[in-house]
């Protein structure tokens, strides 16, 4: 798998030690499925999540299986399956040196001042909580944590 052609066409694969291992929320479609993609081409293991397990399953497929990756289905924002991501992680890799904070949602698109609070939160819940709760159990994170921003949100006038 090392070294194969990027599943992206043109962009070579990024190098990346043989026996690295990374964490990709939301790496089931878009975004993250290529993220994980060019991961496992430059010869990492990854672990991704999403909700959905017709796409996780693909995605897995996608990846070339179990070899090159495993998969936890569930929402970032839920409390026991970031348990379960950490202890999947650990338990197929041992640690993780690069997580990639994708999950995110845009369930409103406007100004701040038109952002209902329980989409705020649900926005915030969704990006951001895994990394604090993932920070609190950094000792099995030996590398970078890096999120895709899920959306801007804009605070001036419209
Ligand atoms: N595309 C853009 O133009 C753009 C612009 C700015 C920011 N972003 C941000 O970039 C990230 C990826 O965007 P994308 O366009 O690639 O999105 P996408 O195609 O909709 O893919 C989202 C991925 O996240 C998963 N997901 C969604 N909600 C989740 C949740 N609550 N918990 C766990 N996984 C979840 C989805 O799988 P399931 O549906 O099966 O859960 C899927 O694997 C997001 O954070 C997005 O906000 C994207």
């Amino acid at each position: 798998m090392r070294g194969r052609a990027s599943p992206l066409g043109a962009a070579p694969a990024p190098a990346s030690a043989p026996s690295s291992r990374r964490l990709v929320t939301g790496g089931t479609r878009g975004i993250g499925l290529a993220t994980a993609e060019l991961l496992v081409a430059g010869g990492a293991r990854v672990c991704v999540t999403g909700r959905k397990a017709e796409h996780l399953d693909a995605a897995l497929r996608r990846l070339g299986g179990p070899e090159h990756a495993i998969g936890v289905c569930g929402s970032s924002d839920d409390e026991s399956h970031q348990a379960t991501v950490i202890d999947a992680v650990i338990a197929s890799f041992g640690r993780i040196d690069l997580l990639v904070n994708n999950a995110g949602i845009n369930p409103a698109f406007g100004p701040l001042g038109d952002l209902e609070p329980r989409a705020a939160r649900k926005i915030f819940d969704v990006a951001e909580l895994i990394t604090f709760l993932l920070s609190d159990r950094s000792d099995w994170i030996t590398g970078q944590v890096v999120t895709i921003d899920g959306g801007a949100l804009l605070a001036g006038p419209s």
